[in-house]
């Protein structure tokens, strides 16, 4: 049977996983990742608290043993996250920068995490979460300090560090067509208009089962009219645990709708699954009750959403 990675390599397509480094000891969870996925997201390794949890401090341990795996097996690295209000260290957050001083610690964290991955990572998100959900901007040191220009001045800064990567704008609950994804739509337009480099946008698409939103095709379509990659970059279906066999199977459906989505639009890169099993997802912390969201189960065996996947790409 071929892989996922297999299936995705036959249409040019990026069919990823979110990794967390310390759990590749777990031979099982090393082995889908390294068998199945041609690319590679940190879940939270690169993030800044991670990378540079003091002025000046880099840690680059989780993110270069993630960089190691995906090159002893051959896959793409999508770098995960620059500019982001949460995981962000205090010294960052309650600084008490000014405008320029902002700028400047901006610029030495993307300078160095760009640079030092330059010939491993090919897509960066570099602004994370930048709305609220009515298309406002969201309320962030970044944004309070600097204005929305905080993010072309990061877009410029990413370009500057690692001109032929691919510079995305990453957000959740902009898979379907609503407020604030025509938000997120029309600051493309504008960057882009205004010549800031800007590749793609991707589309997180934490769902919930039986919630695809029916305008997700449109939606990818519009912004890859614009010239823009769109990436699905962090795809899972939550549903009610334990999760039901008829919930299963409405699951799969549903990942079949996400695939089908994105394969119908040229410009649509791929999509990235955001864990190996439910046994390691975010999901049952953040919303108890909540989570069997990915392709694999607790014991590291393929779901019904897994199939789904396998045979939207084309597999039998
Ligand atoms: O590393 C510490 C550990 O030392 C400590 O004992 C433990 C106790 O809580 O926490 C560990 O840190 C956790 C970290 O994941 C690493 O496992 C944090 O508490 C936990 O909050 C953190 O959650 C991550 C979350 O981002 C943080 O916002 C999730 O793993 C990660 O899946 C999630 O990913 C985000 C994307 O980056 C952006 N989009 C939404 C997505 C889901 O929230």
């Amino acid at each position: 049977d071929p892989s996922l990675r297999d299936l995705a390599d036959r249409h040019g397509l990026r069919m990823g996983v979110a990794v967390s480094a310390h759990l590749l000891d777990n031979a099982r969870y090393a082995e889908i990742a390294a068998e199945q996925y041609n690319s590679v997201t940190h879940e939270n390794e690169l993030k800044w608290e991670t990378v540079q949890p003091q002025r000046g401090q880099f840690n680059w341990s989780g993110g270069d043993r993630l960089v190691d795996f995906a090159q002893a097996n051959g896959q793409d690295v999508y770098g995960h996250t620059l500019v982001w209000h949460s995981q962000l260290p205090s010294w960052v957050a309650d600084g008490g920068f000014s405008a320029p001083e902002l700028e400047g610690v901006m610029e030495e964290h993307i300078s160095t995490v760009v640079d030092r991955y330059a010939d491993d990572i090919s897509h960066w998100d570099v602004v994370n979460e930048a709305f609220n959900e009515d298309g406002s901007f969201r309320d962030t040191v970044f944004y309070r300090t600097l204005g929305e220009d905080y993010i072309a001045t990061s877009l410029e800064m990413a370009h500057a560090a690692d001109p032929d990567a691919r510079l995305f704008i990453n957000d959740y609950n902009v898979e379907g067509i609503n407020a604030k994804s025509d938000a997120l739509y029309e600051l493309a337009s504008s960057l882009l208009d205004r010549g800031v480099p800007l590749h793609g946008v991707g589309l997180q698409s934490h769902l919930i089962v039986g919630q695809v939103p029916s305008s997700m095709q449109a939606n990818i379509q519009r912004f890859a009219d614009l010239g823009l990659e769109v990436v699905v970059t962090e795809l899972d279906i939550r549903t009610n645990t334990p999760a039901s066999e008829q919930q299963l199977q409405a699951q799969a459906a549903d990942y079949t709708r996400v695939f089908q989505a994105c394969m119908a639009v040229d410009g649509c890169g791929g999509v990235t699954v955001w864990g190996v099993g439910d046994a390691n997802s975010w999901i049952p912390d953040v919303f108890p009750g909540q989570g069997d969201a990915l392709p694999y189960d607790h014991q590291y065996q393929p779901k019904p959403a897994y199939w789904a996947m396998h045979e939207a790409l084309g597999g039998d």
